[in-house]
């Protein structure tokens, strides 16, 4: 059998969200395992935990100020990003957030933000980052999508919608740019520890637990795992994939 390619010694990775509890761990995973990368940690409003971890990865770990709705901001990462000299290889489309209400009583402000936040932000970074990685005719984009997408629950039609819609441009993108060397793919995670809706009670908790074959939640560096693995070059022949994540739930 032939040996599987290594992922570059020296490139540059892009996470949004990263001061949150998934982008914080995807972060993580490729400071600890890809010693040569450098990590762009995309933030908004909190950036405590991504400063940390800049402190502790000087000059591989670098924190960029990115409002992912925003096209010049965009724009102005890919720049930094790109002003370095290793390629600008990987891009985890990871920001975003719900905010949920039965369609009845939906603002369109509620619908907008997340659809905003969750799906055109995918379209505006996919776009900010195609010239660069097709200069380099490789690249590797990951789309955190939900797995509210695949099976959604009431009172997420916002999210749901939006989550699914990064599905469907992750399929399409991948047609476009496959013979470009870039791939994109999606996870579909199910809820994730440490990051559980805060209006749950203690009982919620655990009758939502009890749904899941697996008995417990994801753990946020069991979801980096399987962007890491995505972005890496043994993950080379898939693309347009969406990878559920949910313990067996589905
Ligand atoms: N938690 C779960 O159970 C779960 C399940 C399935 C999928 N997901 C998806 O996983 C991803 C990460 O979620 P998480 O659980 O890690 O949530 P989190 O801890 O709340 O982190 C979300 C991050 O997204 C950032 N963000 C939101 N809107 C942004 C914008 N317009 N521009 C830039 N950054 C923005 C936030 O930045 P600020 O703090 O500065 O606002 C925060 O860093 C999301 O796409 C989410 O939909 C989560």
């Amino acid at each position: 059998m032939r040996p599987l390619m290594q992922s570059p010694s020296s490139r540059s990775i892009l996470v949004t969200g990263a001061n949150g509890v998934l982008g914080y761990a995807i972060a993580s995973c490729f400071l600890e395992r890809e010693p040569g990368s450098r990590v762009f940690l995309g933030v908004r409003n909190h950036r405590e935990r991504a400063d940390e971890l800049a402190a502790r990865h000087p000059g591989r770990a670098v924190v960029v100020g990115l409002d992912v709705t925003s096209a010049d901001a965009w724009a102005a990462a890919v720049r930094q990003i790109v002003a370095h000299e290793s390629p600008f290889a990987v891009l985890v489309n990871n920001a975003g957030f719900h905010d949920d209400a039965l369609l009845a009583t939906m603002s369109a402000d509620q619908w907008g933000g997340v659809i905003t936040a969750n799906l055109h932000s995918v379209f505006l970074g996919c776009q900010a980052v195609l010239t660069p990685m097709m200069q380099h005719r490789s690249g590797r984009i990951v789309n955190i999508a939900s797995l509210s997408a695949l099976h959604s629950p009431a009172g997420q039609t916002n999210y749901a919608a939006a989550k699914a819609g990064v599905i469907g441009l992750t399929q399409s993108l991948a047609k476009e740019t496959a013979r470009m060397g870039i791939t994109v793919n999606a996870i579909a995670p199910a809820h994730i520890e440490g990051a559980l809706p805060p209006e749950w009670t203690e009982e919620q908790r655990k009758a939502v637990q009890k749904q899941i074959p697996m008995r417990r939640f994801a753990r946020p560096e069991e979801i980096a795992a399987a962007v890491f693995f995505l972005a890496s070059a043994d993950a080379s022949y898939i693309t347009g994939a969406t990878l559920k994540m949910d313990g067996g739930l589905v």
